[in-house]
This record gives C-alpha cells, sequence and structure tokens, in this order.
C-alpha cells in the first residue's frame, strides 16, 4: 500500500450534500480478488473449472492469485479506512465453508471470513456480505448444479452455516448477487461458467436461484430476525431504437428478461407472463409455495447499474454512434441511473435501495507529475453518477448509499484482468496496491459529504 490520501480540501459549498446517514462505501467479490484456491480446505468452483477450459477467458487467465487478499486482507482494511470507506461489500465462498456444496461445514474456511469482519468492524466499517457471487462449488454443478433444485436447499443450509458464524456481527445478509448474470450467461449465452447455452436451462436456472433466495431468506430470518435481508440485481435500463411496433416489443422483451424477471417475483407479481409465454417457458419448476417464498419482503433491494440498451429489433443491443464507452464497450450513460431510480420507485414495493455497484473499467493510462494514476475519467464516471444519485434522493427515491465498483482492480470474468475496474490500482506482478486520483477524490467526498471538487 503506498501513500494516504491528501488532507481532504474544503468542498465548495456549492456541491450537493447527501443525506448525513448516507452510507459510502465500496464492492468486490470473492473469486476476484481471494487467490488462494486451495487454502484452509477450499474445494474448487465452477470458476476453478471454467477458468481451466480453453479460450473461455479473454486472456487465458485465473483466479488463483488475483489480488492475493485472502492473504492480504490486513492491509488491505487499512487501506479501506485510509479511504474513509463506512460500508465494504464482499462476498462468501461457498467452497471454503462447504467444499462438497453441502454436508459438513469447513470450519477454517469460515475462520477467514470471521477475521474478516473483526477487522472491519474494529476499523468502523460496516461489512456488507454477499452470501453467493456466482462461484458455485463444482461438487454441486457436476449433479446439475442452478438445474437442480436441489441447490436451492444446499444454498439454504450453507447460508445457515455462515450465519451461524458471522451472525453476530453483521447486520445486513445479501443471499444473491445478479441471479440474471448466473442464469443468463452461465446458462443460456455460455459466456461465463458453467458455459452452457439452452434459454430453458437458463428460465429452469433463473426460477432455482430465486428459489434459493427465497429458502435462505426464510432461514435468515429465523436466525437472525434483526437483521436486514436483502438481493442484489443488475439493472440495464432498456430503450426501443425507434418507436416502430416491432422494436418496441423487442425493448420490451429484453426489459422483462433483463430487469423484470427477478425484481417482479421479488416484489409479488410473478414471472412476467408474456415473456414468458413468448419464449414457451412451460413453468413446470414452479411448484406450489415458490412464489410466495420468493416474494417474503425484504428490507433492502441493491442496484447494480454499468449502463444502458437501445434495442432493435433487428439487431439486438447497440451504442448510438459516438457515445462514450467505457473500455469494454459499454455506453456511459449517467441519466439512465436517475431513470431507473425512479422507475424501481414507481414500481415496486421495496422499502429502499443501495447501489451495491456503479463504477467503469478506463485506460488509466495517464499519470500525474508525481506518477499516480490521473484516472480523470472514471472519477468523472462516478461523479455523474452520484449527481444523479442525489437527484433522485431528492425527488424521493429511497436510496441509502453508493457502493463503487470496485475497491480494486481484478479479474473481470470472462474478459481476465484486462479491464481494470478499481479505484486503487493492483500491480499484479508485485500486488501492490495504489489508490487512483478517483480513490482519493472518493475519500474527499466522503469525509465532507458531498461532491469533492475534481482536482
Ligand atoms: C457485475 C458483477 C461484478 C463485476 C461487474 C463489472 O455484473 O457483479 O462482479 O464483474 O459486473
Amino acid at each position: 500500500m503506498s501513500t494516504r490520501p491528501e488532507p481532504a480540501v474544503p468542498s465548495s459549498s456549492s456541491s450537493p450534500a447527501f443525506p448525513d446517514d448516507f452510507i459510502w462505501g465500496a464492492a468486490t467479490s470473492s473469486f476476484q480478488i481471494e487467490g488462494s484456491p486451495h487454502a484452509d480446505g477450499k474445494s474448487a468452483s465452477i470458476w476453478d473449472t471454467f477458468c481451466r477450459e480453453p479460450g473461455r477467458i479473454a486472456d487465458g487467465s485465473n483466479g488463483d492469485d488475483a489480488c492475493d487478499h485472502y492473504v492480504r486482507y490486513t492491509e488491505d482494511v487499512s487501506l479501506m479506512r485510509q479511504l474513509r470507506l463506512a460500508a465494504y461489500r464482499f462476498s462468501v465462498a461457498w467452497t471454503r465453508v462447504k467444499p462438497d456444496g453441502r454436508g459438513p461445514t469447513n470450519e477454517a474456511g469460515l475462520d477467514f471470513y470471521d477475521r474478516l469482519v473483526d477487522r472491519l468492524l474494529a476499523a468502523g466499517i460496516t461489512p456488507y456480505p454477499t452470501l453467493y457471487h456466482w462461484d458455485l462449488p463444482q461438487a454441486l454443478s457436476d449433479g446439475g448444479g442452478w438445474l437442480n433444485r436441489d441447490t436451492a436447499h444446499a444454498f439454504a443450509d450453507y447460508a445457515a452455516a455462515v450465519l451461524d458464524r458471522l451472525g453476530d456481527r453483521v447486520s445486513t445478509w445479501t443471499t444473491l448477487n445478479e441471479p440474471f448474470v448466473s442464469a443468463n450467461h452461465g446458462y443460456v449465452t455460455g459466456e461465463h461458467a458453467p458455459g452452457h447455452t439452452s434459454m430453458a436451462e437458463g428460465f429452469t436456472a433463473s426460477h432455482h436461484l430465486l428459489l434459493a433466495h427465497g429458502l435462505a431468506g426464510a432461514r435468515i430470518r429465523r436466525l437472525a430476525p434483526d437483521a436486514r435481508l436483502a438481493i442484489v440485481l443488475n439493472f440495464t435500463p432498456v430503450q426501443p431504437a425507434t418507436d416502430s411496433d416491432e422494436d418496441t416489443a423487442a425493448a420490451g422483451r429484453v426489459d422483462d428478461l433483463e430487469n423484470r424477471w427477478y425484481a417482479d417475483p421479488l416484489a409479488g407479481f410473478g414471472y412476467p407472463d408474456t415473456t414468458a409465454d413468448h419464449y414457451g417457458w412451460d413453468r413446470a419448476e414452479v411448484h406450489d409455495g415458490d412464489l410466495a417464498l420468493i416474494s417474503a419482503p425484504i428490507d433492502l433491494l441493491g442496484v447494480n447499474y454499468y449502463t444502458r440498451q437501445i434495442i432493435s429489433a433487428a439487431d439486438g443491443a447497440r451504442v448510438p454512434d459516438g457515445a462514450p464507452c467505457n473500455t469494454m464497450g459499454w455506453e456511459v450513460h449517467p441519466p439512465s441511473l436517475g431513470a431507473l431510480l425512479r422507475t424501481l420507485r414507481d414500481r415496486y414495493p421495496f422499502r429502499s435501495y443501495l447501489i451495491t455497484e456503479n463504477g467503469a473499467p478506463m485506460p488509466d493510462a495517464a499519470r500525474t507529475d508525481d506518477g499516480r494514476i490521473a484516472d480523470d475519467d472514471r472519477l468523472a464516471y462516478i461523479r455523474d453518477h452520484l449527481l444523479q444519485v442525489h437527484d433522485a434522493i431528492a425527488d424521493d427515491c429511497p436510496v441509502e448509499g453508493y457502493l463503487v465498483w470496485s475497491l480494486f482492480d481484478n479479474f473481470e470474468w470472462a474478459h481476465g484482468y484486462g479491464p481494470r475496474f478499481g479505484i486503487v490500482e493492483v500491480d499484479y506482478a508485485t500486488q501492490r496496491r495504489t489508490p487512483k486520483k478517483s480513490a482519493l477524490w472518493y475519500a474527499d467526498t466522503i469525509a465532507h459529504n458531498r461532491l469533492a471538487p475534481t482536482s
């Protein structure tokens, strides 16, 4: 770790202030940062396997080292403290806790999260653990993974084991991260582990994921009645390319599949019927009582937002000509975050929202005179999205905080280590952490609870 952030420069009083209790933080996930794939009894996850299949990961890399966070977590928590983070969202690796996916708990694996939570609390940082951020035990995938209803029950048992150890110190439990991506990228497009390509499997996986949330949620309520229950969904607002009937219908289907498929059943509205019928999903996996379990009230909805989509019936998703993009080709469009938050406010009964991921991979080429990374484009991305959050709150959207994705440069799934999302640079050869300009600006913003000057 390098230098401390500069002493905060008094911010202009004209920059908007956030509510006094606004939560400022950062997010990561287990597979993307931990490394140590065999430590203390950990077993292989579907991502360990997937990375070893030729051609799956753009740079041929894997999660074996990643950010070496499993070893360096103490230093990492100190860095979080220096950056003034009040909240840290991480995920627990199921493979560390139950190496066979089910059955005996591996106490040595839980020890890591026990130590991490204690460190965070000692540093004044609230832990926001997510129980599943895509790293399914390979042993469960061998038995059908999310195509097998039993996986949902195994998840609830695993959740109970984690709560048994950490429940006395965690106040918000998040079940799943982005079940859309688990089901769609994992079972429909094959871009993610386990790499299947079947629309029908996608529907099956989606329901079993939501069932896992429902079953685990019920256990969490019983084991930790005072804790808050949350799930994290990704939202990609959709606009039709033209107002033609074809484009409007195509955009509606994408909106249903990506944005409403999970939020609607969680809110008690059931699956989007027209789109389910359009794709011929017979809902055979949906047993009596499932939708009631899934729609048991949550306390908090985590919102991950990165970009919007313009949909045409002929060409699918496209980025408008000349639109600003990040290094992964995703359009940078802050107003869609504000619009999304208003749509959520109007459409759903959820009590509270937390921005659980927002950020951008940028080239990070520019350096300041003293050699620091001058990631002005990432800084502007974060600032412009925070402005949208600020205005949405003023417009009665109950958003309680913002967690930037990501604290560190890390393993970006099928893209490997190429895209850099971190506000902190990680030199993978030395594991040296260096806060980028955006991190120092973020610390300054947190210190004043209002957007800091940008230069
Ligand atoms: C989200 C994932 C997260 C990260 C970002 C860029 O979909 O939850 O792990 O990869 O995208």
